[in-house]
């Protein structure tokens, strides 16, 4: 993106006008979740002063919403690449992921087995770790700590157990590898398993194309990508169908329903779709050079959104390379974690400062209006894996499309400060 639409974009996030201290707030908490732009926040009270009712009912309103939610449904059938009715919707990913495990583990018998990953947060373990109480061996592919990448041999060698399911992250939130998931899923299917991936972390940085990947299940979180906290998952139809998912009688036993328990958040899918069209309309306004490659933009916003996050995938990666150039060459108390050099990753870069705990140094770069997070975000296991896990764990940043390299400037600074910092904690304690 060039400066013009980095104004464009930033123009849109009220968030952005908050100070801390005197300094001007820089998010720099994308990976935890975005700020959200005015359209999101004019569809959330839109739903809920013009439309806010139940569905199933004859009036307006609650028709108005039935149709909200099938629109709802289109959009993130354009977001994913499926149709509509692979489209489902739930609280979080978290949520969605525990009901999903609780419906294939009714398909299973003790004994048999599911392969998790060391790389993955927790929302994509624990749900599946918990089901060894009902006798299923669950297996994990081990991480290579130096890199933060998959270990390749392990993954193949536990695929011979042939699990029933492999769940797999596209990109770690930790630290931004991001992993070979088409050819994980590849494999999967050579042995049968069903496919869960969770593409919460990936989602903001980069299309998802499931006709593509060929996976089961992906999981999304729009919070995650500008839209209010809401879970949305992209469920194979035939897949689904298979299933027999804990709902009540009065559900509609069909896919994408089936899955979804109680009433939907309404004004979070409302908010939703808008965080979908503001990706595609980025695409449509700024996404020219991409217009043709897998067809027109105009009136296609599949194309839109693919350009959009396209757009600020070569935007985030070239500040991603500027700040991981000055921490290497300016912070030496700095150690960095993640993938080396050329292997595929999001904006997410973590690291530990020698001397402090993450979470001081979370602390210090808050109070000069740097949001960031310190400690293991979940991603528990490859915190524990890289033993940090009981020093604290990393400094995570991440860099969103409203960020701007003045703000890593700043950053940087920070951190060259050490003089402040040592300040900074002594007056904490
Ligand atoms: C990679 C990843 N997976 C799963 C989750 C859990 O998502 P949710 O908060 O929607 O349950 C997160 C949240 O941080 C995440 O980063």
């Amino acid at each position: 993106m060039n400066d013009q639409m980095t104004e464009y974009v930033r123009k849109q996030f009220p968030a952005l006008k908050r100070e801390v201290n005197g300094y001007p707030v820089a998010y720099l908490d994308g990976p935890g979740g975005y700020q959200v732009p005015e359209t999101v926040i004019a569809a959330v009270t839109h739903y809920l002063v013009d439309m806010n009712a139940n569905v199933g009912h004859q009036f307006e309103t609650a028709q108005n919403t039935s149709v909200m939610i099938q629109d709802a449904r289109g959009i993130f059938a354009d977001f994913f690449n499926c149709s509509w009715d692979e489209v489902v919707f739930g609280a979080n990913m978290t949520t969605l992921n525990f009901a999903l495990a609780q419906a294939l583990v009714r398909q299973l018998k003790p004994g048999d087995s599911i392969l998790i990953t060391e790389l993955d947060h927790e929302a994509n373990r624990g749900p599946w770790l918990q089901l060894e109480d009902r006798g299923i061996d669950v297996t994990e592919a081990a991480m290579d700590i130096n890199t933060c990448t998959l270990d390749m041999e392990d993954l193949k060698n536990k695929l011979l157990k042939k699990p029933k399911v492999v769940a797999v992250n596209y990109a770690c939130n930790g630290v931004g590898t991001i992993s070979d998931v088409q050819n994980i899923i590849r494999m999967a299917n050579e042995v049968d398993a069903i496919t869960v991936v969770d593409a919460v972390h990936y989602a903001a940085h980069g299309p998802l194309d499931v006709k593509k990947l060929d996976a089961d299940f992906i999981l999304c979180s729009a919070y995650k990508f500008f839209g209010p906290h809401i879970g949305v998952m992209y469920a194979k139809k035939e897949i689904l169908n298979r299933l027999n998912p804990l709902n009540l009688r009065t559900q509609q036993q069909a896919p994408p329903f089936m899955i979804e328990t109680g009433t939907l958040h309404h004004e979070g899918i409302a908010g939703a779709c808008a965080a979908v069209e503001f990706i595609a309309d980025i695409g449509l306004k700024f996404g020219h050079e991409f217009d043709g490659q897998t067809g027109p933009l105009k009136g296609n916003r599949r194309n839109q959104i693919i350009a959009g996050l396209r757009l600020f995938e070569s935007y985030e990666m070239a500040l991603t390379g500027h700040l991981i150039e000055a921490i290497t060459s300016r912070i030496s108390k700095a150690t960095l974690y993640g993938p080396v050099a050329g292997h595929p990753r999001t904006s997410t870069v973590s690291f530990t400062y020698e001397g402090y705990t993450a979470d001081q140094v979370a602390k210090y770069l808050g109070d000069r209006g740097l949001f960031v997070w310190g400690g293991h975000f979940y991603a528990i296991r490859l915190v524990e894996k890289l033993g940090l896990l009981d020093r604290g764990g990393l400094v995570r940043v991440g860099i969103a499309p409203y960020n701007h390299g003045t703000e890593l400037d700043r950053l940087i600074e920070a951190l060259s400060d050490e003089d402040a910092l040592k300040r900074f904690v002594e007056t904490q304690s």
